[in-house]
């Protein structure tokens, strides 16, 4: 026991996008298992990378005008703040575009090419004459083959749900360029995965995975494996397949040997590591992969054929989490429950998920929902409530009345080692991902301690005679329950427990910790270790999510910041549209007649503006709520004229239906309206 080695692997996050909480729940799941290891005294290490290859990575750097290494090593910067914020502790975090990797991808398909393992063959793909390259089904559009509906992607159709190649949609066009799409032949690399169907039966069914995902993948595998196409043609950013001009390796290819490259990385800064000791087959070392669901494919059926034909050793275990939801629905950018991890950061902090996400996580690939006043309440009852309650009721009478000082005599033996026997269980627990039993067994126990604090009732005996040893007793009894607590809760709060390792005064707590005690000895002035939930803050949170009407949608969109950092320093102008289509956007002169602050919003004004006086000679006015408090004083707006989209639609926010948009440009405290020049009347159309 306790001298285990692991390599544990998160999947490794696409370099085009910012964190967002779903993703989260992955990393912080690893984390919490990592570090449940490491107080163990066992040996892990802890890799992630970027995934940095791809077209839509190679698409996102073109449209932001930077190269695609730019992109991705200002989006790796981004990654690692937002990881490091909330305390995933990774040994390393690299980025798929490597050396290492590019020498490890490589090796891998050499050796795969070798035991004849790869088929070539042409196929005939829809190509973009104009953009000059073949298009997957997510970059064409087109009318459904079945029902008719128009913008359908080339694989299925979002009206009526059904399926079909790329090549039956009618109207088909290029979401790139817009260009008709023309069939064209080029020769791919496929692996031969049909040949491992007998070892993945077998492979799957032994224990690696959840038993619901191995039935999942059961059914793929009796309806049969098709080959993998493992190469795409330029212009792809990625690796070029050795000796193959101008056909490269398909991202999933070298993503998971992506892992090892990280590794391989780490190892060069690491003595106690070494690549073979992890890779190699027969090595009793164990490899552990935490994914989300929606990955299964890859982690279960290809890697695993991939690294026994490559000879190395396929995983341990592949730990499967299921998706977040918030308020029982998807996460959405118009509800405001697409929360990005820096958003989260501005307004709550990290601890609270984390606790809240171990709350909920089993080791069943289960989606997990979020509910936003479950979330508040919970933490509040059970991280404040219970745990902190305990040191906060007895820390006060030890360092007023006992000058720091913890008694020698303890209460309760019998409470005391049902609080250290319980280590086995919450041990079991943590080891199997069963986090949700884990913390409801520490929760039970916390229960127990305020229990016995408030039979004792240390205050009443305190206020007749307060340096009564009896107080000093109780509260030291306490504050070693406490302390007990923390030691199994560590690996989900790391900040708490280390906040409170400072207050008693005491080592970094491992798990054996809570075998031991702490008597006569002093400690330091409690201080708050955790706040409550306040939920206006939730509320802000997801307002901030949605509000900002004047760069709504680039909040999933990392060239935004990027932008600031390119030499232009400008969003790239966007694709070519028919006049007709601007034709349908009604931009009106309007006089701002009335502008607010709206209590509650960080972003937001409120605006009545005037669209003059209809036939009748009514007036016509409109509401509209508009991300520019940072730039402008409400005052000041009033009486300026300003271009409104009169014809949006009505959108419903937390603060009421907002009737449309104003122009402006820039963000932060970088707006400007947009001011017609002298004598534009409202009301008039502008063209
Ligand atoms: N790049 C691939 C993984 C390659 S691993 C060799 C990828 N990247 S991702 O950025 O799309 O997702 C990263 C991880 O976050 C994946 O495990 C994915 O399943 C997980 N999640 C993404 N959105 C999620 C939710 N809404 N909820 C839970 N997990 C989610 O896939
Ligand atoms: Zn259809």
């Amino acid at each position: 026991m306790n001298n285990r080695k692991i390599l544990v692997t998160n999947a490794l996050p696409f370099a085009n996008g910012p964190i967002h909480l779903g993703h989260l729940l992955g990393y912080i799941q690893a984390d919490i298992w990592v570090r449940f290891q490491r107080m163990q005294g066992n040996q892990v290490a802890y890799v992630c990378a970027d995934d940095a290859h791809g077209t839509a990575i190679m698409l996102s750097a073109e449209k932001a005008g930077i190269t695609p290494e730019k992109l991705i090593a200002q989006v790796n910067k981004e990654h690692q703040r937002d990881f490091a914020c909330f305390n995933v502790d990774f040994d390393i975090y690299y980025t798929t575009h490597s050396e290492e990797n590019r020498a490890l991808a490589s090796l891998v398909y050499s050796r795969i090419t070798d035991a004849g393992k790869i088929a070539q063959r042409n196929i005939e793909q829809l190509y973009d004459p104009e953009k000059e390259m073949f298009l997957s089904d997510r970059f064409i559009k087109g009318e459904c083959p079945k029902c008719g509906t128009a913008d359908q992607y080339g694989d299925n159709c979002e009206s009526c749900s059904s399926t079909y190649d790329a090549t039956d949609l009618k109207n088909p066009y290029s979401t790139i360029s817009g260009a008709t799409p023309v069939k064209k032949d080029s020769t791919h690399f496929f692996f031969k995965l049909p040949e491992f169907t007998d070892m993945l039966n077998e492979w799957t069914r032994s224990g690696v995975l959840a038993p619901q995902i191995a039935n999942k993948l059961a059914e793929w595998l009796d309806s049969g494996l098709k080959e993998w196409d493992i190469s795409r043609d330029a212009p792809y950013f990625g690796f070029e397949i050795p000796g193959e001009p101008g056909k490269y390796f398909y991202v999933w290819l070298d993503a998971p040997i992506g892992y090892m490259a990280s590794f391989k990385k780490l190892c060069e800064t690491r003595d106690d590591l070494s690549f073979d000791d992890y890779w190699n087959q027969g090595v009793d070392t164990e490899l552990y992969h935490f994914i989300g669901k929606d990955i299964i494919n890859f982690h279960a059926l290809f890697w695993p054929a991939m690294l026994e034909t490559a000879g190395f050793k396929k995983p341990d275990l592949i730990s499967v989490n299921g998706f977040l939801t918030v308020n029982g629905q998807k996460m959405s950018k118009s509800r405001g429950t697409f929360i990005m991890a820096e958003t989260y950061l501005k307004y709550l902090n990290p601890e609270y998920l984390r606790y809240y996400f171990a709350a909920k996580l089993s080791s069943t690939p289960e989606d997990l929902d979020m509910n936003l006043e479950d979330f508040a309440q919970r933490v509040n009852s059970d991280v404040v409530g219970k745990v902190v309650n305990i040191a906060s009721r007895c820390a006060g009478f030890i360092s007023k009345n006992f000058d720091g000082k913890l008694g020698n005599e303890l209460e309760v033996p019998e409470l005391i080692s049902e609080f250290q026997t319980a280590e086995k269980d919450i041990a079991a627990l943590y080891e199997n991902r069963d986090f949700s039993k884990a913390i409801r067994t520490i929760m039970a126990h916390a229960d127990k301690a305020n229990q016995y604090i408030a039979e004792q009732q240390p205050w009443v005996i305190a206020k007749e005679n307060p340096q009564s040893e009896k107080v000093q007793a109780v509260c030291s009894t306490g504050l070693n329950l406490f302390r007990i607590l923390v030691i199994y809760l560590k690996p989900v709060l790391p900040v708490i427990a280390e906040k409170v390792e400072s207050f008693l005064k005491i080592d970094t707590l491992t798990w054996d910790d809570a075998q031991t005690l702490l008597q006569d000895h002093t400690i330091d002035k409690f201080k708050p270790l955790m706040t409550r939930i306040e939920t206006s803050k939730v509320e802000d949170m997801v307002e901030a999510s949605k509000e900002n009407l004047v760069t709504e949608d680039k909040e999933n969109n990392p060239l935004e910041s990027i932008a600031a950092d390119t030499p232009t320093g400008r969003d790239p102008i966007s694709e070519e549209i028919e006049f007709p289509d601007f034709a349908k956007v009604d931009l009106r002169i309007v006089k701002i007649t009335h502008a607010e602050h709206v209590e509650g919003a960080d972003k937001l004004l409120k605006l009545i503006l005037s669209l003059g006086q209809d036939h009748a000679g009514n007036d016509i006015v409109r509401t509209v709520f508009s991300g520019i408090k940072s730039a402008y004083e409400p005052e000041k707006l009033i009486g300026m004229y300003t271009v409104m989209v009169a014809n949006l639609k009505p959108r419903q926010m937390k603060f009421g239906l907002s009737e449309g948009m104003i122009l402006a440009s820039g963000e932060g405290s970088a707006v400007y309206l947009l001011e017609p020049h002298e004598g534009a009347e409202p009301g008039t159309r502008v063209t």
